[in-house]
């Protein structure tokens, strides 16, 4: 890690990729804040770590605003801020507007609400290095994540807003990075049940592998992070020609349509109408992999599964133009 990164805050670091980068983190030598909302597990994973727990609703500025500050009284200064927290909230069109705007607030304000505290200060810093500012976005980020609008909407907005940031502040010594994994075990992949399987189809990452490629990327300077190698040749596929990439995904999505009806015709015994000769398990389907209850990244993992070519959705031979 870059010698200056020595005080580093990291947000939703209760358990999960959070925790996993505040570990590594100190492991480099760096005195760490931790922060999350749920009390409890901070303190203990605080504790562990030898850091500094801060609790705080990302979600508000005040929430953000209390973070920045209470970390800034406590380090003497902040040099690396990893902004992690986050959820999935909501699915379909009938997500109300508020779970939209809670999306939102977290997801993306967050990371717009920290950095327009800390880019300031930083600037008044000398030389070329003078803050480091993390965003963990998601696959869902750079593709998109069936069943859930509001996941995918907001993570592509956290991938736009380090983008911007990169962009705009490089050239003073701002440092960005953008983290966009597919599945990681975490929470998440522990609540999936039977589905786990489907999730570990395109490589289930432990949440150091996750930290490990962050902070190789600090040492390579590079922006964006991609744990899973995979997502870098879906994203050239969805850029090199998106209509054929949203066929393939129509096409992903008829077949988890098929395998939901067809459970809950099973379920009540009538048989169930195929539009597309599903065969996604049932087991992935009861275990949360679907449009109605998705884990976050189904549809990258559910590619890599075979649904569709290694390299993203096959377009049909009618479609390649
Ligand atoms: N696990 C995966 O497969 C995966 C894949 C891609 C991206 N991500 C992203 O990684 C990040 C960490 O997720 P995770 O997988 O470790 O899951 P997680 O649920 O263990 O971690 C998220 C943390 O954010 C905290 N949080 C939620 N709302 C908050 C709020 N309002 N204020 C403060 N803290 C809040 C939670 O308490 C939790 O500790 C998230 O941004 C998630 O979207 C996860």
């Amino acid at each position: 890690m870059n010698p200056r990164d020595t005080r580093v805050v990291v947000t939703g670091a209760a358990g999960g990729i959070g925790r996993a980068l505040a570990a590594r983190a100190a492991a480099e030598g760096a005195r760490v804040v931790v922060s999350d909302i749920d009390a409890d597990r901070l303190r203990t994973t605080a504790a562990d770590l030898g850091a500094h727990a801060v609790v705080a609703d990302l979600a508000t500025a005040d929430g953000v605003t209390a973070l920045v500050e209470e970390s800034t009284a406590h380090l003497g200064g902040i040099d690396m801020w990893i902004g992690n927290a986050g959820i999935q909230g909501g699915l379909g069109l009938d997500t109300p507007d508020a779970t939209w705007h809670l999306a939102h607030e977290i997801n993306v304000m967050a990371h717009v609400r920290a950095a327009r505290l800390l880019v300031p200060r930083w600037l008044e810093r000398g030389g070329d290095h003078r803050g480091r500012f993390v965003v963990t976005a998601s696959a869902a980020g750079l593709l998109t994540m069936l069943g859930s609008a509001p996941y995918s909407v907001t993570k592509h907005g956290a991938v736009a807003f380090a983008e911007w940031l990169a962009a705009t502040y490089g050239h003073h010594g701002i440092d960005v990075h953008v983290l966009a994994p597919q599945g990681v075990e975490t929470d998440i992949y522990h609540a999936a049940g039977p589905a786990q399987g489907l999730l570990r189809a395109d490589g289930l990452l432990q949440p150091e592998d996750v930290a490990d490629a962050l902070f190789d990327a600090v040492e390579e300077g590079r922006m964006l992070v991609l744990p899973h190698p995979r997502v870098a040749d879906y994203y050239r596929a969805r850029a090199g020609n998106p209509d054929a990439w949203v066929r393939g995904m129509q096409r992903l999505q008829r077949r988890l349509d098929d395998a939901t009806a067809e459970l809950s015709a099973s379920d009540t015994g009538t048989p169930a109408p195929s539009t597309s000769g599903a065969d996604v398990p049932k087991t992935a389907v009861r275990g949360g992999a679907t449009p109605a209850t998705p884990a976050p990244d189904t549809p990258v993992r559910e590619i890599a599964n075979g649904a569709t070519a290694p390299t993203g959705p096959r377009p049909h031979p009618e479609e390649q133009r």
